[in-house]
Formats: C-alpha cells, structure tokens, sequence
C-alpha cells in the first residue's frame, strides 16, 4: 500500500463518487485528509466515517468556482493540520441535457463548465502553491477525463474544460518543478459510481463494460490507488503526465468511446 503519512491532502469534490472514495483511500494510506465538497454535509459526512475508521479528516464546505470559498477551505485546512503538501482537484460538473455541441451551447453554460472543471484548478494551484513552498515540496493530481482527448459531438464545454486542464497541468509542473513541486493528471473512463449506477440502466452498463478491453467498468478504488501513487514519493520521477485509467479504453480504436453516445452517461 502506498506510505502517504506525513502528508497533509486537500480533495475537491470528495462528497461523493471517485472524490469520496479517494479521500478515504488516501486517509488508509496514512494521510490527514481534507475533505471538501460544495456540498458541505457530504464531505462532513465522509470526513467522519474516515474518522471513525481510525483516520484523520476533517469535512469542509469549499466551492472551486469561488475563489474566496477556495481560499477560506485551504486556510481553514492548515489551521487544522498545520500543513498542505498534497492536493487532488476531482471537482466537475456538467449538464447532459444544456452542454451539447457548439451551435447549441448557451454562453453562460459554457462559461459555468470552465469555471468550475478548469478555472477551479487554477484557484486551487494558486491557493496551495504557498503551503507547498513552506512545506519545501508539493504534488498535485488533477481529474480530467478520456473527453479531453476526443473529438465527443456533445458536451463541448466539458471536453474543453478538461483539456484546459491537463495544459494547465503540463505549465504547473514545468514551472515549479524545480520547486519540487510535482503536477499530474488522472484520466478515467467509464467509472461505476452510485450516481452512474442510479442514473443508466442495467443493459447500458452492461453495453458500456462489454465495449471495454478489460470487459468491466472502473470503480472509485480503481482511480484512488492511481491517484495514491501519483501523489506520494513512489512517483517523485513523474511529473506532467496523464495517466488513463479507463481498463484501456482509449487505445482499442474499434471499442473506444463512441462521439455522442449516451446521453445519460455520467462524467
Ligand atoms: N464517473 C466517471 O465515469 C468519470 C469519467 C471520467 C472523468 N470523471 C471525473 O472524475 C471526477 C469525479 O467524478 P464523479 O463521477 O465521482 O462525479 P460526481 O458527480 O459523482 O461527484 C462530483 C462531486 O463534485 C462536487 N461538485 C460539483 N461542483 C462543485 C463545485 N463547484 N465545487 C466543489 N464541488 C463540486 C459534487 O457535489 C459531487 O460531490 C470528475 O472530475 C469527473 O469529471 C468521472
């Protein structure tokens, strides 16, 4: 299991989902979590199941399209921990039925997508940057998704979104690595979470899980033990990077995300 103790990490997004499973697997790994979400009961909620299992966390309200609630989550944070060496930005969001295709899109859509998947990331970068110093280094993963490579006919934005953030992700590590500071993304595919669950049917998980190399769909602890190692001394030599963990989804042309497909597919 990957050694995280010593750390102190800052999750966005952690009230549920991949978010939620990460904070818990990186608290297992030894590290003081915080757990934060817009939705503040949710990463309450998980900061205390973390705690009754043993772990450090504490639950903080923190929405990544504020800068001041960005900022008041981080300081809020290092008072409590007294540090920030790590940070995992998993925050998204999206609209299946109002982030289509270029034509469609409404302006103020698309301006709510970016704000949120890709200006959040750079808040947080400019949130936690002065904690890594203080600290002498600093690691940073970002959740981006298979749609930041792909030509998708629907969901302009959130496409968009996360290709902006993995180019923010490649300036962040060039620029302050010699700070060791490190920054790389995690790229997922079709994870199974309870919303993805709630939200498609039973044959069109069945449909998507066939179309994958690995002929199942991902799970929450698949993306946390990736995003475990990325951020711990284990990859202290990886920086700039995406790595996918979609099962292999992305290289098999003939099984690969099909532009446009559901529109109830989650993120
Ligand atoms: N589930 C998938 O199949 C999949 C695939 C590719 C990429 N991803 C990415 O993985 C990450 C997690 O996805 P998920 O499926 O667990 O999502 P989810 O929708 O289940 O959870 C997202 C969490 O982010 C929170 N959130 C939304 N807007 C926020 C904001 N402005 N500030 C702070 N928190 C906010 C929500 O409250 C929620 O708790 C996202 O970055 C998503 O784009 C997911």
């Amino acid at each position: 299991m990957t050694d995280l103790s010593g750390e102190v990490c800052f999750i966005t997004g952690a009230g549920r989902g991949i978010g939620k499973d990460t904070a818990k697997y990186l608290a297992s790994c030894g590290a003081e979590v915080a757990v934060t979400d817009r939705d503040g009961a949710s990463a309450k909620a998980v900061a205390e199941e973390i705690c009754a299992e043993g772990g450090h966390a504490i639950g903080l309200t923190c929405d990544v399209s504020s800068t001041t609630s960005v900022d008041a989550a981080v300081q809020a944070c290092v008072a409590k921990f007294g540090a920030l060496t790590l940070c995992n930005h998993n925050a998204a969001w999206t609209s299946f039925s109002h982030d289509t295709n270029a034509e469609a899109i409404d302006l103020a859509m698309w301006d709510r997508v970016i704000n949120t998947n890709a200006t959040g990331g750079l808040r947080l970068t400019q949130a936690v940057l002065p904690h890594f110093r203080r600290s002498g280094r600093g690691s940073l993963v970002f959740i981006t998704s298979g749609s930041a490579a792909i030509g998708e006919n629907a969901r302009v934005a959130y496409g968009a979104s996360k290709a902006a953030l993995e180019q923010l992700m490649r300036h962040v590590a060039a620029t302050y690595g010699r700070e060791n500071i490190r920054c790389n993304a995690v790229a997922p595919g079709m994870i199974l979470t309870d919303t993805a669950a709630l939200a498609i049917s039973e044959a069109s998980l069945a449909q998507l899980a066939e179309e994958n190399p690995l002929r199942r769909l991902g799970t929450g602890e698949d993306i946390a033990k990736v995003v475990a190692f990325l951020l711990s001394t284990d990859a202290a030599y990886v920086n700039g990077q995406v790595l996918r963990v979609d099962g292999g989804l992305m290289i098999a042309p003939r099984l690969g995300p099909k532009a446009g497909r559901a529109s109830e597919e989650p993120n």
